[in-house]
């Protein structure tokens, strides 16, 4: 077992793929995203992105700039960047596999977007476009019976999926499953002979299981379990049962704290932050 965040080597065979604990989200996503050209006061920018306009919480951007400007010198200006452009988080749209449209395709192709993970680093039928501008596609609505085209994301949390290299027939966990994006971008790499989701959070279950059913086929759903456990038991719960697990344990979630606005509760949130290498590291 590894104790990094990631994904863990299970003690039956499996794969690892591992990265430092916190803020491993956000550099991640730095190396597929660059920054938007042109400085914009930051409210003002935000005011100008539309229905994604909302305003930045001041505790927490100068809590950030004396944390990260400490912590990542010159690289906190493009970090920052990104951080305070919502309409660039969910960039990438990864193809629905289970309820595939070529005018989707043919409709992203004209609005500019490009094919990512291509030829040797992605030899899954994963299917993921990136656009080189700012912007984003609608997300599309959860609508009960109907599969979803396409899952908006942060093209690097696909990253750790990629790295699991799940073949068909793996028995799979996804430890920390919700909201399940990485769930629906493993089935889209591979089909595994079961795959269990597990989320702690009671609300964010419910969030998951509503993922699953918008993006993933009646038939496919029944080799899926979902669960409502501590991850932090799971290992000694069920040794030997999986060939790969997926980790994507809790982090700071600078992004949405940022735009809080309730300043009261995003400063007991920055204190909490601290707590939370303990928590990946006993879920590792
Ligand atoms: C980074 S998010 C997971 C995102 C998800 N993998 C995705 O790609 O959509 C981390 C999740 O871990 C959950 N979590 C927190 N503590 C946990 C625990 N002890 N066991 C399992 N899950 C936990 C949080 O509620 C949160 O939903």
């Amino acid at each position: 077992m590894r104790s990094e965040s990631g994904c863990r080597r299970t003690r039956k065979s499996g794969s690892c793929f591992s990265l430092p604990a916190t803020l491993w989200c956000g550099f991640l996503y730095l190396l597929c995203v660059e920054a938007p050209s042109g400085k914009m006061p930051t409210r003002l920018k935000a005011k100008s992105e539309g229905k994604l306009a909302k305003q930045i919480c001041k505790v927490v951007l100068d809590h950030f700039e004396k944390q990260y400007s400490k912590e990542l010198g010159d690289a906190w200006s493009t970090v920052r960047e990104m951080l305070t452009s919502p309409s660039c988080w969910q960039y990438a749209v990864l193809l629905n596999r289970f309820s595939y449209s070529s005018d989707l395709e043919e409709d992203l192709h004209t609005k500019g977007y490009r094919t990512l993970f291509q030829g040797s680093y992605s030899p899954t039928p994963m299917k993921c476009y990136r656009s080189r501008t700012p912007g984003r596609m609608p997300a599309q609505r959860h609508q009960s019976g109907s599969l979803k085209k396409y899952y908006l994301l942060n093209a690097a949390s696909l990253l750790p999926v990629l790295a699991l290299e799940v073949k068909d027939g793996e028995k799979v966990l996804d430890l920390c499953a919700a909201p399940g994006g990485k769930s629906v971008a493993l089935l889209q790499c591979a089909l595994p002979g079961y795959l269990h989701c597990n989320e702690y959070d009671g609300l964010r279950l419910r969030w998951l299981r509503q993922t699953l059913e918008s993006f993933i086929p009646q038939p496919l759903i029944n080799v899926i379990k979902v669960s409502e456990l501590d991850g932090r038991e799971m290992g000694d719960a069920q040794p030997e049962t999986f060939d790969k697990v997926l980790v994507d344990a809790p982090c700071s979630n600078d992004r949405s704290w940022l735009f809080s606005s309730d300043s009261q509760k995003a400063a007991w949130r920055i204190s909490q932050r601290k707590n939370l290498p303990v928590l990946q590291v006993e879920l590792l």
